[in-house]
This record gives C-alpha cells, structure tokens and sequence, in this order.
C-alpha cells in the first residue's frame, strides 16, 4: 500500500523551489530489440540523458532545485569539485551561466582522464567556467579524495574579491558547503513520480529499476519515491567506485535526509539500499572490453548512446543480471540513462581498441 498518493507527493515536492532548466517529461521508452535479444526481462529506458540543458544528464534535474537555493543566497559563483571530466561540473557550468551566476570548478586529472579540451572539459571551456586543475587518483573517484582544503581555499579566494560563494558537494547529493537539504536527492523523488506517471499510462507495472549510482541521490531520491509510493519497486543501484559497504550508507543517509525534508515520517532500512560493487572492476572511469561491448551493443540495437564512466557500466551489469537468471522473464525492468555521453569522445583510444577486430 502506498503511504502517499501522487498529488500529495507532488505537493511535498513543491515547497521547494524549482526553476525550470529542463525538458520533461524525459521519454520513457520500451527497448524491443535489446528485451527481444535476451528473451526477457521487458526492459524500458527513463531516457534523463536527454534533459537537454547542454548535453543532458541527471544532474540537470537537481541543478531546477540547486540553482533557485543559490539565487536565493545570493551566489555570485557556485564552486565544486569533481574528475575534470564530470558531468555534474559541465551541467552546473551550463546551469549557472544560464541564471548569472559564475561556475568555480575544481577538476582533478589522471593518467586515464587528462585535462586535453575535449568532452565535457572543453564544453565547460566554451561555457567560461573558472577552471581549476589538480592531480586525482587513478581509479578513485574523486569523492574518495580530499577536496574539501582546496575548495576553502577556492571559497575564500572568491570572498576576498568580494564575491559571495555557493559551495555544492559534488554530484549534488550529500548535503553539505551551502545546501541544507538533499536538493538532488529530492529533485529524483520528483522523477520517481514521472517515470510512475508514464509506465501507468503505459500499462507497465514496474518491477526494478536500474541505474549506475556515483555519488548517491540519484538512487537516494528513487528509493524514497518507491517506498512512499509503491513499496514493490526494487531500486538497484549499480555502484561506479564505491564499495557497497560505505557507498550504501551514503546513499542510506541521503535517503534519510530526503525523507525527512519531505517532512515524511518512514523507516529506511539498510537492506533497502541495495548497491551492486561487483562491475566496477578496475576502478572509476577505467575502460574495459565488456564497458566498450555493452556501449556497441545498446548503440546497434537501439540507436542509443551510453558512457564510459556510468551508464556504460551499469549496462553491463544489466546484462549480466539477466544472463545470470536474477529477473524473471516477465519482469519489467527499467534502465535509467543518466547521461555523460560528451565522455565518450575522450575515451576514443580505449574504445577504438576495445572494439577494432
Ligand atoms: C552520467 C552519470 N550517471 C550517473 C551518475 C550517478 O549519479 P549520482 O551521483 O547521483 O549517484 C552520474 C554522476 O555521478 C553521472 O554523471
């Protein structure tokens, strides 16, 4: 039984301001071929990789509720910080320019992951981000490295020239620097609530979702959405760095936090979030043949565009899960693509050799 209908979720949502950066309803689309090739599950795509703010992605939907809490701070500049090619950094470039407000980024570089102008580096090049590059770690995803010294040190730079700083976490999930609420988290309640809307007038009866998951409110903002509204939908998130032990309490935290900003009174448990560690196999963002694989095999059957770094993975471990028997054939399994598709083009040399016979 559901603890809430829609409208009154819905109506939850909205006492936290939204500004509108977005196309949506995203499409929610069956994907014959590739259910047809596997027999079944019947898999469907949230398509959140055509937002459409720049080129699109999950984080568009937290930046509607991030960038009215930075107007309504007074933001000159919003900082954060993640890997020099992220896709939360370019979307909250295209964001903040949009509204006025300067983007501060702080990207950290690898020998996987160079700072050459191309995918998203160059996009929040021609976007005119203040641009700030650091040394990363091989693997690690850069929530794994300390930040937080050079972002004070970012923030007071910007207060001395006497500018007002908005500090946002990276990826826009845990709360923390200048957001009180799990804005991002609440932003995928929100499109818990659409996806819901489309499958039921589509006559399609959810059974899991499944999504790659990095720094948690996506997933977070999902499992609140299907516990308060339907508590059957299982929300498999399909970690890209983190181990399930720490990453599941991160996204446990968040989750909580979003239900209590809701002011919605639920227990989530810890066996609620459930986070699959098993395909990040070398670590973040490093390619490997079956990432490459699974990218040529949604692009040839569907015409449609995976990551390296996210979606690429999370297709894998898709793929597995039903060759590994643990859908059921009627199952009805939904994919949300999350976006990232500009980290293609620097991920050229791994994929051509991935892929050439
Ligand atoms: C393309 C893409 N998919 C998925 C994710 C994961 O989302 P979240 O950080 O909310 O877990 C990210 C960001 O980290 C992303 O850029």
């Amino acid at each position: 039984m559901a603890m809430f209908t829609i409208s009154e979720l819905k109506e939850r949502i909205s006492q936290f301001p939204k500004k509108r950066l977005i196309n949506s309803p995203t499409p929610f689309q069956k994907l014959e071929n590739l259910s047809r090739s596997f027999e079944g599950p019947v898999i469907y795509m949230k398509r959140d990789d055509l937002t459409g703010l720049a080129f699109g992605g999950n984080k568009s939907r937290k930046l509607e509720f991030i960038i009215p809490d930075a107007l309504n701070k007074k933001a000159d500049v919003i900082l954060t910080w993640a890997s020099v090619q992220s896709n939360w950094c370019l979307q909250t470039a295209a964001a903040a320019q949009k509204f006025g407000i300067k983007p501060m980024l702080l990207l950290f570089k690898t020998d996987e992951l160079p700072d050459e102008h191309d995918g998203n580096l160059l996009l929040d090049f021609i976007l005119d981000a203040d641009i700030r590059i650091k040394e990363g770690e091989k693997g690690k995803v850069v929530k794994e490295v300390n930040a937080y010294e050079a972002i004070e040190e970012l923030a007071s730079e910007v207060k001395e020239r006497g500018d007002n700083p908005y500090v946002v976490p990276i990826g826009g999930s845990m709360i923390g620097g200048s957001m009180e609420s799990p804005l991002g988290a609440i932003s995928y309640v929100a499109a818990f609530v659409e996806m819901l809307e489309q499958a039921k007038s589509q006559q399609v009866d959810v059974d899991y979702i499944v999504l790659a998951s990095g720094s948690g409110s996506t997933q977070a903002g999902l499992i609140v959405g299907a516990k308060v509204l339907k508590d059957n939908i299982k929300v498999l998130g399909i970690s890209v760095s983190a181990e399930k032990e720490s990453y599941g309490k991160d996204v446990l935290t968040i989750a909580q936090d979003t239900a209590k900003a809701l002011q919605i009174d639920i227990e989530i448990s810890e066996e609620e979030v459930i986070i699959l560690d098993e395909y990040i196999k070398e670590g973040y963002g490093i390619m490997n043949k079956e990432v490459s694989e699974a990218i040529r095999s949604v692009a040839i059957k569907e015409g449609i565009m995976l990551d390296p770094c996210y979606t690429g993975k999370a297709a894998v471990a898709l793929f597995d899960l039903i060759r590994k028997g643990y859908f059921k054939k009627e199952d009805k399994v939904v994919f949300f693509h999350t976006g990232g598709t500009p980290v293609l083009f620097p991920y050229k040399k791994s994929l051509v050799n991935f892929l050439k016979r």
